[in-house]
C-alpha cells in the first residue's frame, strides 16, 4: 500500500462496563480489519466520556485497565496500532476547548444522549451536554479520516464534522474532515431482549465473563413461546439475529430454513451461539486470562500508544494554537 492509500483510523470505547457482543461486531472487528488494512489506527478508552456516567474512583481504574487488556487479548496488536488513554492526552481537552468556541449550543441540544435526558425531565450536568465536543476533540486531534463505530455514534461523526468545518470556515484549512465508518450488517447488535444490546440495558453477552456467566447469558436470549414443532420467522426472532453474526452467508440460510420448517428448539439454537461464541472467541479469552498477571505489560502498551499519538496530537495543537493565535 502507498502512503496516499494509507487512512487514519481512529475509535474509541468507553471504559464504564464489560465489553460484550455489541462492542465485538459493532466495532471491534473493524478494527482489526483496518489495522488488517495496513491503515494508521488508534484505539483508545475514552475514561474522560467514562466520567458522565461513572462516578467510582476504583471501578473507572479498573475498568479502564480492564478494557485495555480486552483490546489485547482480541487481537489490537500494539505494534500495528496504538492503543491509549484518553487522558494521557492533555492536547484533547486543550483542542475541545477551542473546538467550544466555534460550537453552535444548538448543535449540542440536538444530540441524543442530552436530548434523551432532558426529555425524561432530568437535569444534565455540563460534561454530557459537551460530550460531543470532547468526542471531536478526540476524532480530529489525530486528523483521522475513518471513524468505525455503532449505528449510535453516527450522529458524534457528524456533528464532529460540522465542528470541523465550523473551525476551517473561521480559521482556514486546519482540521481534517472525517467520515464514520459503519458496515451495515452490523449497525445494530441487538441484546438479550431484543433492544440495541447495550450496557445501559443491561441486556449484553459479555466477552469476557466466566463459562457459566456467558453461557446463562446466551440462555436467557428472550425468545416467543412458539412450540418445538411450530415454524418459526427468522426475520423477528432476537435469537436468530445474534446466531447470525457468527454464521457464514450459507449457515445463516440453513438456519433461516430450519427455523421456517419448524422442528426446532430454541434450546438447540442457544446451544449453537454458545458454542459458536467459544469457538470465536476460546483463544482470545484464554490470553485475557493470561493478561490478567501482566498488569506491566499492558501499562507500557498504553504508555507507548500514547506517547505514538502525540507524536501528531503535539503538532496538531500547535498548530490550532497558531491558526487561532494563541502563543505556542
Ligand atoms: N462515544 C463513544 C461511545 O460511547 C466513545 C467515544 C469517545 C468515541 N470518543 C470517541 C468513539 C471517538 C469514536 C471516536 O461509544
Amino acid at each position: 500500500m502507498s502512503d496516499s492509500e494509507k487512512l487514519t483510523i481512529l475509535s474509541g470505547i468507553q471504559p464504564s462496563g464489560k465489553l460484550h457482543l455489541g462492542n465485538y461486531f459493532g466495532a471491534v472487528r473493524q478494527y482489526l480489519e483496518f489495522i488488517a488494512g495496513g491503515h494508521r489506527c488508534y484505539y483508545f478508552l475514552a475514561n474522560y466520556h467514562a466520567l458522565t456516567s461513572l462516578r467510582d474512583r476504583d471501578r473507572l481504574l479498573e475498568l479502564t485497565r480492564s478494557t485495555a487488556a480486552d483490546y489485547l487479548a482480541l487481537g489490537l496488536d500494539p505494534e500495528r496500532c496504538s492503543i491509549y488513554r484518553q487522558s494521557d492526552i492533555p492536547e484533547v481537552c486543550e483542542l475541545q476547548w477551542i473546538l467550544t468556541t466555534v460550537t453552535p449550543m444548538g448543535l449540542l441540544e440536538r444530540c441524543h444522549a442530552y436530548k434523551e435526558k432532558i426529555q425524561q425531565g432530568l437535569s444534565a450536568d455540563h460534561g454530557l451536554f459537551a460530550y460531543p465536543v470532547l468526542q471531536a476533540a478526540d476524532i480530529l486531534i489525530v486528523r483521522s479520516n475513518r471513524v468505525p463505530v455503532g449505528q449510535d455514534q453516527k450522529q458524534h461523526v457528524e456533528v464532529t464534522r460540522d465542528i470541523a468545518q465550523y473551525f476551517n470556515n473561521a480559521y482556514g484549512e486546519v482540521l481534517t474532515i472525517p467520515e464514520p465508518y459503519i458496515p451495515e450488517e452490523v449497525a445494530v447488535v441487538p441484546g438479550r431482549d431484543g433492544r440495541k444490546m447495550s450496557k445501559s440495558y443491561g441486556n449484553t453477552i459479555e466477552l469476557f465473563a466466566s463459562d457459566d456467566e456467558v453461557r446463562s447469558q446466551i440462555f436467557s436470549i428472550t425468545t416467543d413461546s412458539a412450540a418445538v414443532a411450530a415454524p418459526k420467522d427468522p426475520d423477528t426472532s432476537n435469537l436468530f439475529a445474534i446466531l447470525k453474526l457468527f454464521c457464514s452467508p450459507e449457515e445463516t440460510a440453513a438456519w433461516s430454513d430450519r427455523f421456517r420448517r419448524g422442528g426446532l428448539s430454541y434450546r438447540e439454537v442457544k446451544q449453537a451461539v454458545f458454542d459458536a461464541f467459544t469457538k470465536r472467541f476460546g483463544a482470545a479469552r484464554a490470553r485475557r486470562r493470561e493478561l490478567d498477571d501482566k498488569p506491566d505489560y499492558v501499562e507500557g502498551v498504553l504508555q507507548r500508544g500514547a506517547e505514538q499519538a502525540r507524536l501528531v496530537t503535539r503538532p496538531l495543537v500547535r498548530q490550532v494554537r497558531d491558526a487561532v493565535g494563541i502563543p505556542n
